[in-house]
C-alpha cells in the first residue's frame, strides 16, 4: 500500500516540484553519488578501494526529443571513455527510454549499438536496467540484437515480479548470458506482477538457481538479507564457483553489507547513479523503505 501511494504521488507535478527543490538536502544526496562525471570518478575510486566494484548510472529516463537522446547517448560514451582512462573498476548501466525508446525505437537501438561498440572497444561492459512492464519485450528485443553483435559486452536486468520472467530467462539463456536478477521497483497491476512480496521473494530465489543452473553469469542485486542467506546457502550446496555470480547493491542502501561479502571474497557490485536527474530514482527509492520516508519527513521538519 505504501509503495503505491508513494509511486503514485511520485507521478503528482506539485509533489514533484517540492521535492525537486528540496530533494537534495533532504536526502536524496544519499543515494546519488555527485552530479559530475568527474566526481563520479573520484567516488567509485573510494568504493573500489574498499573491494568494491562499481556500475555506473547516469540518472534519467523518458526524454522528450531525439536531441535529448543523443545527449543521453555522448553522456554514456563520455562515461566509458572516463573510465577507461581513469582505469577505476566500473560499468554501465542505462535505461532504454533515456535513449529514446519511448520516442522511437530505431533511434534507441541505433544509440544503445553506438554505446556497446563502445564498451566492446573499450573491454568494458552495458547492462540494460529494466523499466516498467510496456517496455519488457522492446527491452528484451533490443537486448537481443545489442547480445547478438556484442557477445559478452552486454546484459539485462530481469524483475522477480512478473510472471513472464522465468519463461524469459530460460528462452534467452542458451547459450548462457550474463543477467541481474531484481525483485522489480515499479507499480504494476496483478494482471502482470506477483502482488505479494512473499511471492516475489520465492520467486527470486527460483529464478536466482535457475539462472545459475543454466550457466549463465548472474548478477544478484538486492539488500534482502534473508534471501541472501539462502542463496548463499544454495550456492555452497552447489558448489558454485565464485567467478560465475556477483552480488549488487544499490549506492546509499546496505554498503557494510556488500563490504562484508566482498571481504569474505564473494564479487561485489554497487550501482552508483550520479547526474542532475534524479527525481524519479529517489521516489523509487523511498517506495522501497518507509523508513526512508521518516528520514525525509525529518530533515523537512529541520529546516
Ligand atoms: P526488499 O525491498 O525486500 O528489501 C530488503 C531490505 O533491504 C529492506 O527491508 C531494507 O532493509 C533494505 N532496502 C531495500 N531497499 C531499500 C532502500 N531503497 N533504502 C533503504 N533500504 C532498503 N529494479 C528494476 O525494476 N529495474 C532495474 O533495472 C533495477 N536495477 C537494480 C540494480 C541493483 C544493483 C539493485 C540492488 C536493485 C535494482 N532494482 C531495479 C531495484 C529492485 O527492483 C528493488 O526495488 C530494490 O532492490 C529493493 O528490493 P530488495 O531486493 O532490496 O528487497
Amino acid at each position: 500500500m505504501f509503495r503505491e501511494v508513494v509511486l503514485g504521488l511520485g507521478g503528482n507535478p506539485v509533489v514533484e516540484g517540492m521535492v525537486k527543490r528540496y530533494g537534495m538536502q533532504l536526502g536524496a544526496a544519499r543515494f546519488v553519488a555527485g552530479s559530475t562525471l568527474p566526481e563520479a570518478i573520484e567516488r567509485i575510486r573510494e568504493i573500489n578501494g574498499r573491494g568494491v566494484m562499481v556500475t555506473l548510472d547516469h540518472l534519467g529516463e523518458s526524454v522528450r526529443s531525439e536531441a535529448e537522446a543523443m545527449d543521453a547517448k555522448n553522456s554514456y560514451l563520455a562515461m566509458l571513455d572516463g573510465i577507461h582512462q581513469s582505469g577505476v573498476n566500473a560499468n554501465v548501466s542505462l535505461k532504454l527510454t533515456m535513449m529514446g525508446l519511448a520516442l522511437n525505437e530505431d533511434l534507441a537501438q541505433r544509440n544503445l549499438d553506438e554505446i556497446v561498440t563502445r564498451a566492446e572497444e573499450t573491454g568494458n561492459f552495458v547492462r540494460i536496467d529494466m523499466e516498467d512492464s510496456p517496455y519488457t519485450d522492446v527491452t528484451l528485443r533490443l537486448y537481443d540484437e545489442a547480445y547478438q553483435a556484442h557477445p559478452g559486452h552486454v546484459g539485462v536486468v530481469l524483475q522477480a515480479y512478473l510472471y513472464r520472467t522465468m519463461d524469459d530467462l530460460r528462452r534467452l539463456s542458451n547459450p548462457p548470458r550474463n543477467f541481474r536478477i531484481v525483485k522489480g521497483a515499479y507499480m504494476e497491476p496483478v494482471s502482470v506482477a506477483f502482488p505479494s512480496k512473499a511471492d516475489v521473494d520465492e520467486n527470486y530465489l527460483q529464478l536466482v538457481q535457475e539462472s545459475l543452473k543454466l550457466g549463465n553469469y548472474t548478477a544478484i542485486g538486492t539488500h534482502d538479507e534473508q534471501l541472501i542467506g539462502r542463496i548463499l546457502k544454495f550456492l555452497h550446496e552447489e558448489n558454485i564457483e565464485r567467478d560465475r555470480f556477483e552480488f549488487q547493491m544499490l549506492y546509499g542502501v546496505k554498503f557494510s553489507l556488500l563490504e562484508s561479502l566482498a571481504r569474505e571474497g564473494y564479487r561485489t557490485r554497487v550501482y552508483v547513479p550520479y547526474g542532475e536527474d534524479w527525481y524519479a530514482y529517489y521516489v523509487r527509492r523511498i517506495a522501497e523503505r518507509p523508513a526512508n520516508l521518516l528520514f525525509f519527513a525529518r530533515a523537512l521538519v529541520d529546516r
